[in-house]
């Protein structure tokens, strides 16, 4: 474990709110990364896709598969492929546990073991040093970046997708194996959270569609990577642009990601995650 005891609360959150994120080393111990991971792969074990859940993650941001699939994984648990896992006679190409992209988007209130990492006494202490003790957690994700065919995911920020007035929302990323420029890595932008929200994912009747505010991209100059040993988490402003690489790699990239609001703040209706039938729970449960 990192020992923030000598961190002063103080300067964490200075640094949080100057370059919209933090880094925290060995924060996880390698053998809970390891029970979650051999969690995730029971999960995918026990996944028997048909052509109606042969469901996409496009790692484009711009033309994300919206179905309805999708659009009803904010309660459950839900497998999403690979954009290249498939060939062209649309058979997978390699094994399915090598084939998907991730799942999600509430196995941190539905599956035990994903609860119990998403709610360790030492997250809630992190969160309540950088002030966000008191939000709920909507949406984890693990996210397996296969080897070889790990899709790129675009320059944004997760407000866009988990919108609240006012802003709110906070990502956790967990490197659950290591992550390198070269199997696919976070990248951000320091100070990047101060950049105005260019655009945002909402429902549209019965698909989905992006309001755009601003039509221009975010700067690439100034991307710094984020290389992460395996049991690190990264705290990210919800308004924080990044992005992650393409796995060309022989080596898969595993990471868990969760999202946490303020319960206080105003939740849209047309919000694309919705979680009509789960109550909404805090890092200490
Ligand atoms: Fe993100």
């Amino acid at each position: 474990m990192t020992d923030l005891d000598t961190t002063d609360a103080s300067d964490l959150r200075e640094q949080f709110e100057r370059d919209g994120f933090v880094v925290l080393p060995d924060f996880v111990d390698p053998s809970a990364c390891d029970a979650l991971k051999a969690r995730a792969n029971e999960l995918v074990a026990g996944f028997e896709p048909d052509a109606t859940v042969r469901s996409i993650f496009s790692t484009n941001e711009q033309t994300r598969t919206t179905d309805d699939y999708f659009l009803g994984s904010g309660d459950d648990i839900r497998f999403f492929f690979e954009e290249e896992a498939f060939g062209p006679d649309g058979e997978l190409n390699q094994p399915l546990e090598l084939s998907i992209n991730k799942f999600g988007h509430a196995q941190h209130d539905l599956d035990p073991v994903f609860d119990s990492f998403s709610r360790s006494p030492e997250l809630a202490d992190v969160a309540d040093r950088l002030g966000f003790g008191g939000h709920v957690l909507v949406q984890s994700m693990y996210i397996f970046k296969q080897p070889h065919i790990g899709g790129e995911v675009t320059c944004h920020n997760d407000h866009t997708f988990i919108w609240t007035d006012p802003v709110s929302c906070i990502g956790l990323w967990f490197a659950i194996e290591d992550a390198t420029i070269d199997n696919g890595c976070l990248w951000a932008l320091p100070g990047g959270h101060r950049i105005p929200v260019k655009q945002r994912f909402r429902r549209e009747g019965t698909g989905t569609g992006f309001e755009v505010f601003d039509d221009t991209p975010y700067p690439t100059e100034g991307l710094v990577s984020l290389e992460a040993t395996k049991g690190t988490v990264i705290v990210l402003d919800g308004r924080l642009p990044h992005l992650s690489g393409a796995n060309r790699s022989d080596h898969s990239r595993h990471a868990y990601t969760l999202h946490v609001v303020d319960p206080a703040a105003d939740y849209p209706a047309d919000n694309w995650l919705q979680r009509p039938d789960l109550p909404l729970r805090g890092f200490r449960g």
